[in-house]
């Protein structure tokens, strides 16, 4: 009987530590490198924390700059930097590495402010461990896709293979 009862408070305990069970979600398309607005978004309110980012424009931060900043919902981007990383940027078996993300601006400087993040491999999906960041507007960036044009459609809604959905049902038909 003890034996059970601590085995659920062990479950219970790890499921509560655990940060690949967090409740913080990211569901905002606008955080793409596609997104080319640059006054949506301002993380300097954001809480600190574990986050699952799970917007249909892509859970990645991205690994290569976005130069010139004014993407991803704002104007400094917070992308993910390799600088003194040897091998993946992103972790993998379950583990839990320590990043630096860099802000790049409007001049030119991929890495104008640096913070520190880290990233946790939950089997499919990553959390992201994030800080606020300093002034307006500047964010993270996740993802690199967009919402499909008006009229087109796809298994996602988003970007690539956005088609005429009626036309591209009848084109698979009469391939098969
Ligand atoms: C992760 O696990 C796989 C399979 O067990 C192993 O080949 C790989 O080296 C591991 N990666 C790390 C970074 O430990
Ligand atoms: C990673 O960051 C955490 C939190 O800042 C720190 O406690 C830990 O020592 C760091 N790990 C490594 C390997 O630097
Ligand atoms: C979608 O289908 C309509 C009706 O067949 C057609 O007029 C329109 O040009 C198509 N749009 C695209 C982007 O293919």
């Amino acid at each position: 009987m003890i034996c059970i009862f601590l085995f659920f408070c062990f479950i219970t305990v790890t499921t509560l530590e655990d940060p690949c069970f967090t409740t913080k979600l990211i569901d905002d398309w606008r955080r793409s490198v596609a997104n080319g607005d640059s006054s949506q978004i301002c993380d300097n309110v954001l809480e600190e924390g574990w986050y699952r980012v799970v917007s249909g424009s892509g859970e990645l931060m991205p690994t290569v700059c976005p130069y010139g900043g004014f993407r991803c919902g704002t104007t400094t981007p917070f992308w993910l930097s390799s600088s003194e990383v040897t091998g993946s940027l992103y972790p993998d078996n379950s583990s839990t590495v320590n990043r630096t993300t860099c802000g790049a601006n409007y001049y030119g400087d991929c890495c104008e402010k640096t913070i520190d993040i880290r990233i946790k491999d939950c089997g499919c999906y990553y959390v992201y461990y994030l800080k606020p960041t300093t002034g307006c507007y500047s964010a993270y960036c996740f993802g690199n896709q967009l919402p499909c044009p008006d009229g087109l459609t796809s298994s996602t809604g988003f970007t690539p293979g956005c088609t005429n959905s009626s036309c591209a049902r009848i084109e698979n038909t009469q391939e098969n």
